[in-house]
């Protein structure tokens, strides 16, 4: 069939005088009429002097602008089609209950008073969360402190991490931060009563806050324990209503892999459109679209080859397109990721009501990363999680397939970016990324991985994406779980997937 297409194209063009190259590839034009990328070739070989040949770089390029114009945008009538209406969804006679926190986006001045107040912040911030452990009462000190006691004595301190090495001797030494000062810790490689303590000193990153228990040995501490935050356990009822919670992130509108057929699927399901699960589908009351959800421009060198929509907006247009077509019943709040059109340094804005245009519905609420969004008594610690690449990067035993343990690392640390540089940051007078109250559920993407775990009784969801495997992905050895979508019910307090890879 391609080679009829071939032949087709060939004789069109032959008639305008326009020649095809021999080695020509029409595999990637999909649906585009052989009549209609005939007539843009000749339009666009007007202009052009001597032969006229038609290549593959050509080709691409002409069949990149058609599928531009061709991106289809659903009409009210295809609504109405979508839209059952013997469903008759538990969801929709309930009332919303939410409320949202985030912190206010500074705009950035990089100063050096606006690091260093950033950094003092966070100092104080997690010291406060960790000072309360029993195990640090009646031992902590100041750093300047230190210098008043005898070799021997036990201390506790907490600082930031400011560097880490591996001595001569082959122990491994953090120098760690407070505002008196500066303190010289050393995790021994020999075996003490608690094991080696160079397997610890492995988890320590740079820039987190940490406490350190150990012994006073001239110039040094000598550590036998290390703190983290960490978060208490945590425990939660199950709503009396019958609501869930649904987490989409990485969608990726705008991009040549975002699997359209599949989110309309979903979107199908949600209005009652596709048999399966409709008990589920029916009590979906919240959905966390938690960043990437277009592709972008110029996110990365020659992006515009992987686009489907080469304009910003009519990426934005699109996913409000598809968005619209939730039933109104159930509010959708929208974060940014970093493929997303603001700006990249975190904690980032909410999507602009510019890019939104009239598009957006009442029920669809623009919220920045990270938020906090409480629905239904269920508070939900939202981030995009672009973070998750430098901690995947900085601690043994972690990997793309398991984002679940990088969210944990994460919860522990009580910071959702923890590597400063690793991430970019507004600096500014309070650290925005510091995990302040416990949440029910943390949630990211960014992985394009789908994973639910739970850490002391918080549940932890990577909700994946939406987009086919990318070539950087097949070049890396990522293996993403797209339209697989994770459900809260929160009436039960439990985790259910929903595959949209196929008919469910
Ligand atoms: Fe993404």
């Amino acid at each position: 069939m391609a080679n009829n297409k071939a032949k087709e194209l060939v004789a069109q063009l032959a008639n305008a005088g326009i020649l095809v190259s021999s080695d020509i590839d029409i595999s990637g034009i999909g649906t585009i009429d052989i009549g209609l990328l005939a007539s843009k070739i000749i339009e666009y070989m007007k202009g052009q002097q001597g032969l006229k040949i038609v290549d593959n770089s050509l080709l691409r390029l002409i069949v990149d602008e058609l599928s531009v114009e061709k991106v289809p945008i659903s009409t009210e009538a295809e609504i109405e089609v979508i839209r059952k209406s013997d469903f008759e969804p538990a969801a929709k006679d309930i009332d919303a209950i939410y409320s949202i926190s985030a912190q206010s986006v500074e705009k950035p001045d990089g100063t050096v008073d606006s690091f260093v107040n950033y950094f003092r912040d966070r100092l104080e911030q997690i010291r406060h969360i960790v000072e309360g452990r029993s195990n640090l009462v009646g031992l902590l000190r100041s750093i300047e402190e230190l210098k008043n006691y005898m070799d021997g004595r036990e201390v506790a301190i907490v600082g930031m991490v400011n560097s880490k090495i591996v001595t001569k001797a082959g122990n491994v030494m953090v120098i760690l931060e407070d505002e008196t000062g500066s303190a010289r810790v050393i995790f021994s490689r020999y075996r003490s009563g608690q094991g080696s303590m160079l397997e610890s000193a492995e988890r320590i990153i740079n820039d987190e806050v940490i406490a350190v228990k150990g012994k006073i040995s001239g110039q040094f501490v000598i550590a036998n324990e290390i703190v983290w935050p960490d978060v208490p356990i945590k425990e939660r009822k199950p709503t009396k209503e019958h609501v869930a919670i649904a987490f989409l992130s990485d969608i990726h509108v705008g991009s040549k892999l975002f699997m359209e057929n599949n989110f309309v699927h979903f979107i199908k399901w949600l209005n009652g459109g596709v048999e399966g699960r409709k008990d589920i589908a029916g009590k979906i009351k919240y959905i966390v679209m938690n960043g990437d959800v277009a592709d972008g421009i110029g996110i990365y060198p020659n992006q515009d080859r992987d686009l489907a929509i080469q304009d910003v907006f009519l990426q934005y247009k699109k996913l409000m397109e598809l968005v619209r077509i939730i039933p109104e019943y159930i509010h959708v709040f929208i974060l940014p990721g970093n493929h997303d059109a603001v700006q990249r340094a975190e904690p980032q804005p909410q999507l602009s009501a510019e890019l939104m245009g009239e598009y957006k519905p009442d029920n669809v609420h623009m919220l920045p990363s990270p938020s906090t969004i409480s629905m239904h008594g269920i508070d939900v610690l939202a981030y995009h999680g672009t973070s998750l690449d430098s901690i995947i990067g900085a601690l043994p035993g972690m990997s793309y397939a398991s984002p679940d343990k990088a969210m944990i690392e994460i919860l522990k640390r009580r910071h959702l970016s923890p590597i400063y540089g690793g991430n970019i940051i507004v600096p500014s007078k309070h650290d925005p990324m510091i995990i302040n109250s416990v949440p029910d559920i943390l949630t990211m993407g960014h992985i394009h991985k789908n994973a639910i775990s739970n850490y002391h009784g918080v549940d932890i969801v990577n909700s994946g994406t939406w987009q086919a495997r990318t070539e950087f992905q097949v070049r890396q050895g990522h293996i993403p779980t797209p339209c697989l979508l994770p459900v809260y019910e929160a009436d039960k307090g439990t985790f259910v997937q929903i595959d949209f890879n196929t008919e469910i």
